[in-house]
């Protein structure tokens, strides 16, 4: 899969994903990640690619000109016409849902804004499909690009090793993962749960699906709305709500 980000700062693209998981990917070319610079697509002389926005106000506006050319130029390079993602905080949150959905796809644009946005006639011209990772203001869509990345990468095959399969984790479910621990044994006088140790593995997995149940009660509620439970989730469920089963942790 090949992600094309186009950016004032590639630098920032290249230099954030060529460590750990994401950079062996792009080194075995399971992913490539192709920063483009939309300074090199201004036509004037001073490498403007900002203005003014018309009717006034603070900031100063990403004009339409050189993100368009950008991507043409990068059409023509390509011979297709990907999808182009603009990250922004206005856009639909981002999710593990829309990462798989993402992955999919064999070539991806993600547009970075900075300042006070994007002049609306390139994103309407660049049919954009707006994402966000979350309800704050960042000061450019480098990093929220960099996350989706991320994201979508892992869910790309061949990026993650068996060791780090990415099968039960959380949002599998749409459940948070259980607690997890290593050696040594006893840490700071406190245990680890004995049942991890016992080598029962249908014990082990149902003490793990219960923990997944008691985190997501307890810090994500919400996704248990969506969540794919059976009827023994239920039932443990309901007696965590009725205080039968003590939330030891
Ligand atoms: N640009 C600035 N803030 C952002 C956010 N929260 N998500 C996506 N893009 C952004």
């Amino acid at each position: 899969m090949r992600f094309h980000v186009l950016t004032l700062f590639p630098e920032m693209i290249t230099d954030g994903l060529n460590t750990s998981i994401i950079g062996r990917a792009q080194n075995e070319k399971i992913i490539e990640v192709d920063a483009i610079d939309i300074r090199d697509y201004t036509r004037d002389k001073h490498r403007h690619v900002d203005d003014y926005p018309y009717g006034g106000g603070a900031g100063m506006v990403m004009q339409a000109a050189p993100i368009c050319e950008a991507y043409s130029a990068l059409c023509e390079k390509i011979g297709k016409k990907p999808r182009v993602i603009y990250m922004t905080p206005q856009g639909h949150v981002f999710n593990q849902d829309i990462a798989k959905e993402l992955a999919q796809e064999e070539d991806l644009v993600l547009l970075c804004g900075h300042y006070e946005g994007v002049d609306e006639r390139a994103l309407e011209l660049l049919n954009v499909e707006s994402l966000s990772i979350g309800d704050y203001v960042l000061t450019g869509g480098e990093l929220p690009a960099m996350v989706v990345i991320d994201a979508v990468s892992r869910m790309v095959p061949g990026t993650l090793t068996n060791e780090e399969s990415a099968d039960f984790e959380s949002f599998e479910d749409n459940l948070l993962e259980y607690p997890q621990y290593t050696r040594p044994e006893i840490y700071e006088n406190m245990t680890v749960p004995e049942v991890l140790l016992s080598g029962h593995h249908a014990n082990i997995m149902k003490w793990r699906r219960q923990k997944s149940l008691e985190r997501t009660l307890e810090r994500r509620p919400d996704l248990l709305e969506t969540a794919n439970l059976d009827k023994n989730d239920i039932k443990y469920l309901n007696s965590l709500k009725n205080g039968i089963i003590s939330n030891d942790k």
